[in-house]
């Protein structure tokens, strides 16, 4: 038999907690708790990422125990003919063991009684710090009652660990059966842009009424059509100068012939996100300013993609665009060359941030902001001071993160220009950014979002008219 990734999660989290803390030593997991929305119906449900990154398992209510030395008990919800006909059919303690797993499975219910045994003579307690409100409060509850014990000569843990500088790490490098899921979800979601801008191009060619929720449904019909659970965010679909209000929504402002349209939308597949920003014409044609600034931000995302590679810093590629994006600023006067002077110097005193204001990657994974610290750890005492030229703030800089393969980060540079003195107007209330997602490799890095064209005679192709 195959080990499951999971239970393949689970040993390297019991040898870190020993390794780390000691043997003596028990992680506490929950999952999410449902959230009510309003009398009787519920919030859509969505596990907690580090439960199911340990279990595979989707079911509210539900806690894993684990020790150090590797034994995992999981507590969940009881079969229940009466809860099941209403909510759906529960795995049950009983089916747990052999479905997941895991050494032992006992009914939620249990917890309470049970937690503070398995708590009992272990050194140090391991949880997911500032995750879960409520929590911190139980384990104290817990504790209480072994400490009620010392009498009989039980040891109460008197350290308590966040359980996330572990399994952050751990996720941060995502292992072949992570990848393949990505690539999947990153596929379906490639798909869908396609099947956005084609349906903006046929919609305005036919002469109808086009808003940003008719982009949407598309999207959302193609995510489902393919066994999405549902979108990984919110998705953005920004008609115009909608693209330049950076977590707008896709609403109902109507997309013109003649305008871009901003769309950053992605699927969640499996209990994974992807996430992919295009800027296209509404109508097929990118005018000619539309296009000088579509380049540009492309040449800088292919400046980044370049510098993503192992070894490389995770602010290496942002370094990056910003030098190709602010280069073209001065080119194209959304800077000015006397005021602003050259390339380096406008970047020192960071007057690109007027038109391009975020960063360039953030790391991707099961949450689409994933976890996993961006400052390299064999580093973290290596501090520099430096004065931000915009704020006068004092910033503490740590040195970035050194990228290794598995690692996966977006890579989506932008453009956002409003209108303003000094500002050419033929750029006013255009907003571009086209983002992509990157599985770092041995060599460099994999693009698994190119399933969506990003060149622009290539868009264009694509939204011809069959
Ligand atoms: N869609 C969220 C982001 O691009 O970071
Ligand atoms: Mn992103
Ligand atoms: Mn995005």
């Amino acid at each position: 038999m195959t080990t499951s990734p999971y239970a393949t999660r689970r040993a390297r989290l019991a040898a870190e907690m020993t390794r780390l803390g000691g043997a003596d030593s028990v992680a506490i997991i929950p999952t999410a708790t449902v959230h009510p929305r309003n009398r009787d119906s519920d919030f859509l449900y969505r596990h907690d990422s580090y439960f199911y990154y340990l279990t595979g398992f989707t079911e509210p209510d539900a806690w894993l125990v684990l020790t150090g030395d590797g034994r995992s008990t999981l507590f969940c919800q009881p079969k229940d003919l009466e809860r099941e006909i209403w909510d759906g059919i529960r795995l049950g303690p009983e089916a747990a063991p052999a479905a997941l797993g895991v050494y032992e499975a006992h009914s939620v219910n249990e917890l309470s009684e049970r937690l503070p045994k398995l708590l009992e003579n272990k050194a140090t307690v391991w949880y997911p710090f500032a995750t879960h409100p409520g929590l911190e409060g139980r384990i104290d509850g817990w504790l209480q009652k072994v400490r009620t014990r010392v009498r009989y000569g039980a040891l109460a843990p008197e350290t308590q660990r966040d359980a996330c500088a572990i399994l952050d790490e751990m996720r941060l490098i995502k292992d072949a059966h992570e990848q393949d899921i990505m690539r999947r979800a990153a596929s379906i979601s490639a798909g869908a842009h396609i099947r956005a801008m084609q349906r903006s191009a046929t919609m305005l060619r036919a002469g109808q009424d086009v808003r940003e929720y008719h982009l949407d449904a598309e999207l959302l019909h193609e995510f489902r059509q393919h066994g999405s659970q549902y979108p990984a965010y919110g998705s953005i679909v920004a008609a115009g100068a909608n693209a330049c209000i950076l977590h707008y929504r896709a609403d109902a402002a109507p997309i013109r012939d003649g305008e871009l349209v901003l769309i950053d939308a992605g699927c969640e597949l499996d209990g994974y996100a992807s996430d992919i920003t295009r800027t296209f014409p509404a109508n097929g044609k990118f005018s000619g300013p539309q296009r000088a600034l579509y380049d540009l931000v492309l040449a800088s995302q292919e400046a980044a993609i370049a510098a993503t590679r192992p070894g490389a810093r995770f602010n290496d590629p942002h370094e990056a665009t910003v030098r190709v994006l602010t280069q073209g600023m001065l080119d194209l006067g959304l800077l000015d060359k006397n005021k602003h002077g050259t390339v380096d110097d406008a970047i020192a005193g960071r007057h690109h941030f007027i038109h391009y204001m975020h960063r360039t990657s953030h790391w991707l994974g099961m949450d689409v902001h994933d976890c996993g610290s961006y400052v390299e750890p064999t580093e973290i005492g290596q501090v520099s001071e430096r004065i931000d030229p915009l704020s006068g703030e004092v910033i503490k800089d740590r040195p970035s993160r050194i990228l290794r393969p598995g690692m996966v980060l977006t890579i989506e540079p932008g453009i956002y220009v409003r209108p303003g003195e000094g500002v050419p107007e033929e750029f006013w209330n255009i907003g571009i950014r086209i983002e992509d997602d990157a599985i770092v490799t041995e060599t460099g890095c994999e693009l698994i979002t190119r399933g969506v064209p990003v060149d622009a005679d290539e868009i264009e192709a694509l939204m011809e008219a069959p």
